[in-house]
Formats: structure tokens, sequence, C-alpha cells
């Protein structure tokens, strides 16, 4: 059943609520200085076992729990606890159906940028209705932004924040407003980092291709699934610092996070990546499958099913 999203439930503070009722004061930190650490993280429903899946759940707590730490933000909830919140959130609605569940870590009351707290929590689940695929059409028409990706020097990509959107939103303004899709960042030392929400790998001569962690990226969760599957099946993976110029002759490339799965990139500043049928590149196709396959029940180390 579609639900309007006023009359959708989600766990706030404490308690199962209608989304309308969960309000925030303008004053807060998290309102005014985007002081707030988040997932956002991927459930599947697997039709067949009748059972929603949320993927990789420790690992998106293990990075809530990082961010937190580096924000100095206080953190009054286990993992547990923060589970236990996502189950209520999506049980409250029955949702059997894909979700992004957002998962916020806020800094609440009336104090500065400065204060640590006090902190609370809410879990918004949001159906995803439609797969990547229908989202982005056979790929996505890059450039790279004139916008440098943030780093070590400044605010840390390693932080999963409200505040470091920011430099994401530029970089995607900035292309939408050029007529492309989305953008890939250059980091200080003028090479790839990752797109605005989503990280970047590319296929040269049947390697597969990834900047370093110390490339100015987030430590994301999909990247992490994509070398471990792409290894499994045997596909060699590089972790290195990738050339502005080889965006433009690389064989295949894709955009992967939580939100956007694997997108397969069609250009690079209008020059076309070389191999695509369809859309994706060979390589970029059977990591997709693999992906999904794992985060609908496929892997079930992966996978913690919220249902009873
Ligand atoms: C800048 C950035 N890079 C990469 C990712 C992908 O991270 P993950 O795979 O953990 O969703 C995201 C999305 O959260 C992001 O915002």
């Amino acid at each position: 059943m579609e639900q309007n999203i006023e009359n959708r439930f989600l766990w706030f503070k404490g308690e199962v609520v209608p989304c309308n009722h969960a309000n925030i004061h303008v004053l807060a930190p998290t309102a005014q200085f985007g002081l707030n650490v988040f997932e956002g993280i991927p459930c599947y429903w697997n039709k067949d076992e009748r059972q929603l899946y949320a993927f990789r759940l420790n690992a998106h707590y293990d990075r809530l729990m990082r961010s937190a730490k580096l924000l100095q933000i206080e953190c009054p909830f286990s993992r547990n606890d923060l589970q236990q919140a996502l189950f209520d959130a999506v049980r409250a609605n029955q949702y059997q159906e894909d979700l992004s569940v957002r998962q916020t870590l806020f800094v609440d009351g009336f104090g500065s940028w400065a204060s640590e707290g006090p902190t609370d929590l809410f879990v918004a689940p949001i159906p995803r209705r439609k797969t990547s695929a229908e989202y982005n059409k056979k790929g996505l028409h890059c450039c790279v932004a004139s916008w440098q990706r943030i780093s070590e020097h400044d605010v840390s990509p390693r932080i999963k924040c409200g505040a470091n959107y920011i430099n994401s939103r530029l970089g995607q303004r900035e292309a939408i407003r050029n007529g492309y899709d989305t953008c890939i960042f250059l980091n200080g030392e003028g090479k790839v980092s990752e797109g605005p929400g989503s990280c970047f790998f590319m296929v040269k001569q049947g390697t597969l291709v990834t900047p370093k962690l110390t490339d100015s990226v987030l430590e994301s969760i999909t990247r992490d699934t994509i070398i471990t599957l792409a290894k499994k099946m045997g596909i060699p993976v590089q972790e290195r610092s990738i050339d502005r110029t080889e965006l433009y002759l690389c064989d295949e490339a894709f955009l992967c996070g939580s939100a956007m799965e694997l997108t397969p990139i069609l250009s690079v500043d209008k020059y076309n990546i070389a191999k695509r049928e369809n859309g994706a590149g060979e390589i970029t196709s059977v990591l997709h499958k693999a992906y999904l396959d794992a985060a609908r029940g496929g892997e079930k180390e992966w996978v913690t099913a919220v249902y009873l």
C-alpha cells in the first residue's frame, strides 16, 4: 500500500511517531550548522523469503560511531539501541518494499556549533520506489567538478555528517547547471576522489581500479562490498591514486553507493567511456548483479532480517 509521507511513521527521540510530529527546533545546532552524523541504510525486500533485509548494518553503525567520535558528538545509544530503533521504525510502517533508512544522530538544544550535546536520534525509513537503473536511465554523463573534494586539511570526508554535503552540493549543482548528470571531484593533489554521494571505480584492461581511502573519499560500505565481491569473482582489484586523464581513457567506469547502488558512467567531460554495451560495461554489469543479489539476502553474513 502506498503511503502519503504524512502517514508514515518514524522513530524520533525514543518514540515511533507520525512523520509530521517529528520536529526539531530552528535554533538546534543540527538545523543551524548541520551538526549531525548519519547513515543511509539500504533495506531490500526479498519476495521469495517474504523478508526485509538490512544490508551491512554493523558496518553502518561502526561508521556512525566513528563519525560521532571525530566530531565529538556524544552518542548515548548502544549498537542494540540503534538496531532496535530501526526495527521499530520499519515495523511500524509494515514496509514490504526496498527502503533507504536514514538514521541520524543530531545535536539538539540551543547550543552552538561547538556543543557536544544534547544529542538525539531519528530513524526515517524512506521507500526507494525505483531501482537505480530506472532512476539513472542507462548511465551518467559526468564532468570533473571545478570544486575540490574536502580533505583532511579542512573537513575530513571520512566523517559522514550533514555539513560535509555542502561540498557535494556545490559539485552536483555545478554539474546540473552545465548540463551533466553529476560530477567527479578531484582531491587536493589533483587525483580522482569520488562523486558527490558515491564512490568511483573504473575498469582498465580487466582490472578494477578505485582511489585509495586516503585519496579524500568516504569510507564507503558499497566500495568495500564491491571490492570484496570482485576479489571473490577473481577480478583483479587495485586501490591506487587515479589521474584525471585516466577518466577519459578507461574501459568502463561507474559510481556506487548505498543510495545509487552501481550506476555506469557513459562519459566524463564529454569523452565517451569506451566499452559499454547497453550502457554498462561487462564487469560493471556483473558486479551490479552480484551486489543486488548480495543485498537482497544472498550473502547471509551481510544482512539482518528486519521482520520476526
Ligand atoms: C561522498 C560520498 N561518497 C561515497 C558514498 C557511498 O558510501 P556508502 O557506500 O557507504 O553508501 C556516499 C554516500 O553515503 C557519499 O556521500
